[in-house]
């Protein structure tokens, strides 16, 4: 006999005096009964609430029970219900097998994501994204790390710059999936991830109220590691390979300055006007490696601006691109997989928005925040370093996926929004 919690759905209008129409779930003596309409978003958005509050009440373990549990109901409670230490237990009514897979890799990119810093650091970020991705594909997944003085030599600039004022040194994972049996595949996307450990904001420095979730600046780099886990278990074909670029953004006395100037591997020199805006120079290394490969698509995903978040709230993923066909295709994937996905504004004029007197640009405009457009001018400023002038090359900036406090659909901390996404994008 189960113990766990019985969760109904029901197609109805709702009537019991005892409770308020607004409540998302009543609880009663078989259970609990959630209410839904016509609107499907809309019973998605109710079924997630009621998953969070029976967390909030206190219920530790729930079981999917009856009629009406498609795969994205059993989904959406499965986000609301899950806590920020994933304690919760939860049995599925139908459609188990995927929606534990799902489950499971999702979980693994919440939980590594509200991890400490002091577990996370450059060298275990690589090591616990190598492990997983080995783990599920043996025979197909290699991988090399790229550590310390080690990313001098390959030419990796952004990242040995930005991570090098850490007693924990910075490092490139890269993770190769080849499904093909041929060494010499083509490689058919490369992804990239931001894998900032822990971003003080460098001698710019962030405030303490600031610095507090910065823990969350590998959220990036967790996103496209679990996408590419979760498309793996679900039977990937395609070689991808995954480009980590992770690093400690700190200071102490061999930190980068206000006024350095960084000379890429492609020649690009890079004057830094602001240590805040780290993300984009260490992702200019993992696009470069992009072109150098040859992939046909590249996919990006960082925490990279609070403008991003400003711009389109906690409930969204910002998605920028000069390709329209392949925004296109990423944005009715996303609704789709029922992930909120918006794109904002990108052209290549934008790569003229962070100008410099010094360099052939600088890494932000030298105002709070990168001043106004500062989502897209990060992204203009990523454009000059993506293969084929921007051609086949998707950016995400996920900075609102992460949430200092819980509410009414997730628990406080990350939420994994993307993964579904990026997954899916693989398989097409
Ligand atoms: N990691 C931050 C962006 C961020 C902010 C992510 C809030 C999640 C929540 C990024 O490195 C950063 O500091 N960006 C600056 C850029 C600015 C200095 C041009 C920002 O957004 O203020
Ligand atoms: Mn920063
Ligand atoms: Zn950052």
């Amino acid at each position: 006999m189960s113990t766990a919690l019985a969760v109904f759905v029901v197609q109805q209008e709702f009537s019991d005096s005892a409770w308020k129409k607004s409540a998302p779930v009543i609880v009663g003596e078989q259970g609990a009964t959630i209410y839904l309409g016509q609107d499907e978003s809309e019973n998605l958005r109710k079924v997630q609430k009621a998953g969070r509050q029976l967390d909030n009440l206190g219920v530790s373990s729930a079981k999917l029970s009856g009629e009406g549990w498609d795969f994205e109901r059993q989904w959406a409670f499965a986000n609301g219900y899950t806590d920020t230490r994933s304690t919760n237990k939860l049995e599925w009514a139908s459609n188990s097998e995927a929606l534990t897979q799902t489950r499971n890799v999702v979980n693994w990119t919440r939980e590594l994501v509200n991890l400490p810093p002091m577990d996370i650091y450059p060298e275990a970020l690589a090591q616990r994204v190598a492990e997983k991705l080995e783990s599920l594909a043996p025979e197909k997944v290699s991988s090399r790390v790229i550590k310390g003085d080690e990313l001098l030599q390959e030419g990796w600039m952004g990242i040995h710059t930005v991570g090098r004022a850490s007693k924990r040194p910075p490092c490139m994972l890269v993770v190769d999936y080849n499904p093909t049996g041929n060494a010499d595949a083509e490689i058919d996307t490369v992804l990239v991830g931001k894998g900032i450990t822990f971003d003080s904001g460098g001698y710019s420095l962030k405030s303490s109220e600031g610095m507090l979730a910065m823990k969350c600046d590998m959220g990036g780099a967790a996103t496209v590691a679990g996408a590419l886990g979760l498309a793996i278990e679900q039977g990937l074909q395609k070689r991808v390979q995954l480009v980590l670029c992770c690093a400690e953004n700190l200071v102490d006395g061999s930190a980068y300055l206000l006024g350095d100037i960084i000379t890429y591997k492609n020649g690009l020199t890079v004057e830094v006007v602001n240590t805040d805006a780290e993300g984009r120079l260490v992702l200019a290394d993992g696009l470069q490696y992009a072109g150098e490969v040859g992939a046909k698509r590249v996919i990006d995903a960082a925490t990279l601006t609070g403008a991003a978040q400003v711009a389109v709230g906690n409930e969204y993923n910002a998605l920028f691109s000069v390709d329209d066909e392949l925004a296109n295709k990423a944005l009715s994937t996303a609704a789709a997989q029922r992930e909120n996905l918006w794109r904002l504004p990108l052209q290549p004029w934008h790569k003229e928005n962070t100008p410099s007197a010094f360099a052939d640009c600088a890494n932000s405009r030298p105002q709070k925040g990168g001043g106004t457009g500062g989502a897209s001018n990060a992204a203009g400023f990523l454009l000059r370093f993506a293969p084929n002038d921007g051609k086949g090359w998707l950016h995400f900036d996920i900075a609102g996926a992460y949430h200092n406090s819980a509410n009414a659909m997730w628990a406080t901390g990350a939420t994994a929004l993307g993964v579904r996404t990026i997954a899916a994008l693989l398989q097409d």
